[in-house]
């Protein structure tokens, strides 16, 4: 494409001062007391597209955060992309741990990043990511460059679940009709190994009480003669993994899809250094499902995952008391063919089942999603490769990714079309961490391929019309 990287040079203050004013508005969508701010988010995302020359843009209101739409419709004929995206952001907390205000981003060097990357809540996930997109776009329309249709839908939602979107999508699968959908909401391998997602983990995630005595106790007058909740449920929940770290509940592996042994050494080819994982989390040892190499551990294999867990007294000083009740929350990561609704059934009847006589247990569902997996014979995955080629140099290595975006799912069964996934951003980012951030190289570069792929799918999808 004519211009490309001299358009990315030119532009590329303005593209990172436009970004930095995204990052201010705290769109937490997991906490309402940023509410007023992730509908003004919303509002600067349909702004930003009508900027880049989206001929229509819709706040499209849902029983939750809105979803933004924008559309450029060139020409009928031609092929559509559908790019999908979030605004929405994982709480900052614990505050205490930023070197720099969530919410106020700065650009640091780092040693990984040694022109600068930009500190703050959504920076990679999705924000940065999402809007190189826009840029993207800016670049074809203001330089009368685009090759096809695009349409966005950019939601608010993703970090909750995005419940509301899957309603959105199926009454409005005419509206969002395509031949492709590109998300950047995923990861590389490393900074110069480019490498395409094609697969997601699916996710079921709970939350449990355990209730003893109806109300906290002396725990000297009653310790010893009555269930203490905290105790009951630290081992039940230490009983759902086995010595060789695999998961106890029945039937939890029945469906689980095993990878072929080819299909093991391609995924063994990736680069990756045990050492430096082991580095870069301050770790002597991994850990986790005998037989199974890292990699695969947090691709291609289930879990299971307390992720916060409560009860008793846990102020300062000491205080001794047998508490009412225990609570944990509680996360799977399932892989194809496991099913989110009949794994969370599965974990409740359990769950239920070991409980001892004493207390009781209550078992609540929060949201899941199904995992995906893509294959690379197709032409939205060779255009991509064709664009990462063009721009790194290199082959890009397919990749499993261990996260979960539900909606993936959702979308090949309603709209029927495969999902590219094209991430730009690296496990050092921090998502979902403090300190969360975003390579200046990695956005400029994502910026700088995407319209590539625009044209190689073009390319491609009339080579194969013609045949
Ligand atoms: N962008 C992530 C998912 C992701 C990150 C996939 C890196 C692959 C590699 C997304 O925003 C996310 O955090 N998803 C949640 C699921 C959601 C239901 C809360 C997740 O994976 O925990
Ligand atoms: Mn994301
Ligand atoms: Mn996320």
């Amino acid at each position: 494409m004519k211009g490309l990287k001299t358009y990315v040079e030119t532009h590329k203050n303005r593209f990172l001062d436009e970004l930095i004013s995204l990052l201010r508005l705290p769109s937490v969508s997991a906490d309402s007391a940023y509410k007023k701010d992730t509908i003004v988010t919303a509002k600067f995302v349909a702004n930003s597209l009508k900027d880049v020359g989206c001929d229509l843009v819709e706040i499209c209101e849902t029983a939750g955060y809105p979803i933004v739409y924008g559309e450029k419709i060139i020409d009928s004929k031609l092929p559509t992309i559908l790019v999908y995206g979030h605004y929405d952001v994982q709480p900052p907390d614990p505050i205490e741990l930023w070197d720099s205000p969530p919410f106020e981003p700065v650009i640091k060097k780092t040693e990984l990043h040694p022109e600068g990357a930009i500190f703050a809540r959504g920076a990679c996930d999705d924000k940065g990511q999402m809007y190189m997109h826009v840029k993207a776009l800016e670049f074809m329309t203001s330089t009368n460059q685009l090759p096809c249709n695009v349409k966005f839908m950019i939601e608010g939602e993703e970090e909750v679940g995005s419940d509301n979107l899957g309603l959105f999508v199926k009454e409005n699968a005419k509206k969002l009709a395509n031949d492709v959908i590109l998300i950047s909401d995923t990861g590389m391998i490393s900074k110069d190994t480019p490498s395409i997602t094609t697969g997601l983990r699916g996710l079921s995630y709970v939350e449990v009480e355990v209730t003893g005595p109806n109300r906290d106790l002396h725990s000297g007058i009653y310790g010893g003669a009555v269930a203490n909740p905290i105790n009951i449920l630290s081992k039940m929940i230490a009983s759902l993994h086995d010595d060789n770290n695999r998961i106890t509940i029945p039937g939890f592996y029945d469906k689980v899809q095993e990878l072929t042994n080819e299909e093991r050494s391609a995924m063994a080819e990736a680069p990756f250094s045990l050492e430096a994982y082991k580095e870069s989390l301050g770790i002597e040892a991994v850990f986790g499902e005998k037989g199974y190499t890292t990699n695969e551990r947090n691709a291609i294999r289930p879990t299971l995952d307390v992720n916060g867990i409560w009860g008793g007294y846990t102020g300062e000083g000491a205080k001794t008391v047998i508490a009412s009740k225990a609570s944990a929350k509680i996360s799977m990561r399932l892989v194809p063919n496991q099913d989110h609704h009949e794994i969370t059934k599965l974990f409740q009847t359990h769950f239920e089942n070991i409980a001892p006589k004493g207390v009781f247990v209550k078992v609540t569902p929060h949201h899941g999603g199904q995992s995906y997996v893509t294959p690379i014979d197709n032409t939205g995955y060779r255009a991509a490769a064709r664009a990462y080629e063009a721009t790194f140099g290199k082959t890009p290595i397919p990749q499993r990714g261990g996260g979960s975006i539900p909606i993936v799912a959702l979308f090949e069964e309603i709209l029927k079309s495969k999902t590219i996934m094209m991430g730009f951003g690296l496990d050092s980012d921090a998502i979902h961490s403090p300190n969360e951030h975003y390579g200046i190289f990695n956005y400029l570069k994502g910026i700088e391929t995407i319209p590539l792929f625009y044209k190689y799918f073009v390319d491609l999808s009339q080579k194969n019309n013609s045949l």
